[in-house]
């Protein structure tokens, strides 16, 4: 759970600008105006489950446009362990499934990113067996799995924790999963996941309620349609399933990334640019639209694939309150605390999904942010102007909240910890760059 402690206030024990290492910084010297048009790549949260999806056929697969992510990079070691060849062209990937030669993902991968963990529901489908660690701790809160475990034995899988690894198989005499009815107590988007993609190759009807409904969800109900599976209801809170025997090759385009989206529509907002963006699904977009107009910011829906957002002079502070889809994306929370952090008023962003996922407010004070914090709630009072400082990088999402907040500030802005960045954002400097962002990447050595 979120310690009690302030932590509104400057934390003295972040030196961000080690002058030993060479870890890589980023230096942002902030207010430079951004225009122009930012591509938006694929989506990762949909292509790390894609590419668990993939593990269901031994036809193998293509998946297209997959930006170059350490994430990615990661999902393909995890899955290269498990027999699986992969080869890269561009943003197309080629994975070769047809030969699985292990069920056991290794525990230094599988620890270090959580969503490959969901894997064990595709593995376990096709092999009838599946040993998966558990995924390791993570800075944004505990992230436990009860939920795929429970799902999974209510698909007549026998499960055991033993040693941090989780050991599953078919219980039935032919190794196959049985369909059930399975009711999730919370919406977990990986936990949806992992259960339809188990259930794609199981014996009879399964029905998942109380499912997901992110749209990464039913990208990877379209992947698995797009192999064969018999899949209705994904994108509603009811999704039905009806196994089959074997699932084929599937030549797939994977839908565009809404949370780097929010993030340059945030960038533009902070820094009063204008910046047009594509290819998007607006409708993936809808929350961050709304909180954005509702600020001040003007939010243009050019096409069926493209927006604009223009910045104004005036915004106004809003109240934000994460939640599962359609509600507002946890995923979107800290880049848009750093455009409330120069908001007129006050606004309280309370986080409701992960229970840990507010540590960028020490940082984002550093930056002259006014940002009290108790437990999952953050007090944010707008200020005129941040200001640059050396901030470090704490998750994800975080770092792209100080890379939005750097943009605005005066002067420069220093960011450490930038392995966080790199899992979900590609070429994230030169798309900035290509607007007119003033930033490059150095090393700590030459900074100081
Ligand atoms: C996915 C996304 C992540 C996003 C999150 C919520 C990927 C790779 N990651 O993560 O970027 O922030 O959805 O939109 O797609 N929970 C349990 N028990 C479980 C499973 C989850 O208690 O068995 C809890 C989690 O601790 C968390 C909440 O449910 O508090 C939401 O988690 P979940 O929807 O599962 O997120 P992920 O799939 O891990």
């Amino acid at each position: 759970m979120q310690s009690t402690m302030d932590l509104g206030t400057v934390s003295p024990t972040i030196e961000p600008m080690s002058p030993e290492t060479n870890a890589p910084i980023l230096r942002i010297i902030g207010k430079a105006p951004l225009s122009g048009h930012v591509p938006i790549s694929g989506a990762k949260n949909s292509i790390l489950a894609l590419m668990a999806g993939t593990l269901l056929s031994s036809e193998g697969c293509r998946i297209r446009n997959v930006p170059n992510l350490a994430d990615v990079k990661r999902m393909s070691d995890i899955l290269e362990t498990l027999g699986v060849k992969i080869s890269r062209s561009g943003e197309t990937l080629d994975l070769d499934t047809s030969n699985l030669t292990t069920n056991s993902a290794p525990y230094e991968l599988v620890s270090k990113m959580r969503a490959s963990f969901f894997a064990l529901g595709s593995l376990l489908a096709r092999l009838g067996s599946a040993k998966m660690p558990l995924p390791g701790g993570c800075a944004i809160g505990a992230r436990p799995v009860e939920l795929h475990v429970r799902g999974l034995q209510a698909l007549g899988a026998f499960v055991q924790i033993e040693h941090g690894i989780v050991h599953a198989h078919a219980m039935s005499s032919n190794g196959r999963l049985q369909g059930a009815r399975i009711y999730m107590d919370y919406p977990s988007v990986g936990a949806t996941e992992t259960l339809m993609m188990a259930a794609t190759l199981a014996e009879g009807e399964t029905i998942i309620e109380n499912a997901a409904l992110e749209p990464e969800v039913v990208d990877l109900a379209d992947l698995c349609r797009a192999m064969g599976a018999k899949i209705s209801g994904a994108g509603t809170n009811t999704i039905a399933i009806q196994g089959v025997d074997r699932l084929h090759f599937a030549d797939f385009t994977a839908i565009p990334d809404r949370i780097e989206a929010a993030t340059f529509m945030i960038a533009a907002a902070i820094t009063r640019s204008t910046l047009s963006m594509s290819p998007v699904i607006p409708a993936h977009l809808t929350a961050a639209i709304s909180k954005l107009q509702d600020i001040g910011v003007t939010v243009r829906i050019d096409s069926e694939d493209m927006i604009t957002v223009i910045g104004g002079d005036r915004y106004r502070a809003v109240d934000i309150e994460t939640l599962p889809y359609p509600g507002f994306p946890t995923d979107m929370q800290a880049q848009f605390m750093a455009l409330l952090s120069i908001c007129e008023g006050n606004g309280v962003v309370t986080e409701t999904v992960f229970e840990n996922r507010l540590q960028h407010v020490a940082e984002l004070n550093r930056m002259g942010a006014n940002i009290r914090l108790k437990n999952n709630v953050a007090v944010v009072t707008g200020v005129p102007q941040l200001s640059g400082a050396p901030v470090m990088a704490t998750d994800l999402r975080a770092s792209a909240a100080l890379v939005i907040a750097g943009l605005a500030a005066d002067g420069e802005t220093t960011i450490t910890g930038l392995h966080h960045l790199d899992r979900g954002y590609d070429r994230i400097e030169e798309k900035l760059r290509n607007v007119g962002a003033n930033l490059y990447r150095t090393t700590a050595n030459t900074a100081v």
